[in-house]
């Protein structure tokens, strides 16, 4: 037997891991029912919730239903929702006109929802890819090569005006266009909407992560193969630095809150933006990460429950205030001791 002498050590971290008390007492971060924002996806029409594939318990809701779901959200304690309209094809066109009538469905629903549950923050997506028919956040140029940034602002700018117009209290641009949310403010202040805030999508990347969502909503090409790219205005994965200066710019711009997404993948993204800006800021865990865990799990490969835990918590830890996350319903129902999840601390 070999004897050990003790290591003459002063530092023990393991002392503060002994138990799960003294783990939960130094516990850094947590995540709260108070950081979630839900997405909702909401179709338009009377018909029962539609599944989505890839998502396993998303639902596409429609107006008939979509106002009962957000009521439960709020009953479980969730503060926010984000609305992501499904829009019929046939209402698609290439500049996407139908965004800004009383075709959208997205304003009725928004004024039902807030009719309901005044206290419910409503958050709108300002970009027009549910809206187009090729499917990009935006008017195209005259060739078709490209998204052309002024005229696709000045439209997201209507948008914006028509979703504060019908209660939307956060909205949120998505486009990656320049300069959307200095004229999206100048808008809103314009017509009266100063109190509406800007939720903006500052460091969005072109994502493959997005797959499952464009399959949600319908946006053309969706997930697997031809997948469209939106690299001429979503940022370059490889990019740091200049995710950093345009998500700098929204703040400049007057947004009132940036946005990191995906989130997981770019951790370092966040962080680095927690150092750098005072507002708050929030993490998209996107429809992608939320069906890898999914599907991992539903493999027998990872512990869905602790995979899912440990994802939320990382956003947490580099520095997200709010969190866009999908598990949010469910998590508010295990809290709500409603189900039961293992306990994994
Ligand atoms: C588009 C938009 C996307 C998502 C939110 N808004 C997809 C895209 O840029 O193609 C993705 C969200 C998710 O994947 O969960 N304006």
């Amino acid at each position: 037997m070999p004897t050990s002498q003790p290591l003459a050590l002063i530092k023990r971290p393991r002392r503060l891991r002994r138990s799960a008390a003294v783990r939960d007492l130094i516990q850094e971060t947590r995540v709260e029912l108070t950081d979630f924002i839900q997405p909702v996806f909401v179709k338009d029409g009377d018909g029962e919730p539609e599944p989505v594939t890839s998502m396993p318990g998303v639902f596409r809701f429609s107006r008939a239903n979509v106002v009962e779901e957000c009521n439960t959200l709020h009953d479980l304690g969730i503060r926010a929702v984000a609305l992501f309209p499904v829009v019929r094809t046939e209402l698609k066109d290439p500049t996407g006109s139908v965004s800004i009538t009383e075709s959208n469905h997205l304003f009725s629903v928004v004024r039902a929802i807030k009719r309901s549950r005044p206290d419910l923050i409503v958050v709108t997506d300002v970009a027009l890819d549910p809206y187009t028919d090729h499917g990009h956040d935006g008017i195209l140029n005259e060739d078709g090569t490209d998204v052309d940034n002024d005229p696709t602002v000045s439209r997201l700018s209507e948008l914006a005006i028509a979703q504060a117009e019908a209660g939307a209290e956060w909205v949120a641009p998505s486009d990656m266009m320049d300069g959307r949310v200095g004229a999206i403010r100048a808008a809103l202040d314009q017509r009266g909407y100063s109190h509406v805030a800007i939720l903006a999508y500052s460091a969005k990347f072109a994502s493959a992560y997005y797959g499952p969502f464009r399959d949600a909503v319908g946006s053309q090409m969706a997930a697997g193969k031809n997948y469209l790219s939106k690299k001429s205005y979503q940022l370059n994965p490889a990019n740091a630095r200049e995710a950093i200066h345009d998500a700098l710019l929204d703040e400049a711009e007057g947004a009132d809150m940036l946005m990191v997404k995906p989130g997981g993948p770019y951790l370092d993204i966040l962080s680095r933006l927690r150092e750098l800006t005072d507002l708050p800021l929030a993490a998209y865990q996107v429809s992608g990460e939320y069906a890898q865990v999914h599907a991992a799990a539903k493999m027998g490969w990872l512990d869905y429950w602790a995979t899912r835990d440990e994802s939320l918590i990382a956003l947490k830890r580099a520095g997200a205030d709010l969190i866009l996350t999908y598990f949010a319903k469910e998590i508010a129902r295990e809290r709500a001791g409603l189900t039961n999840a293992p306990n994994t601390a």
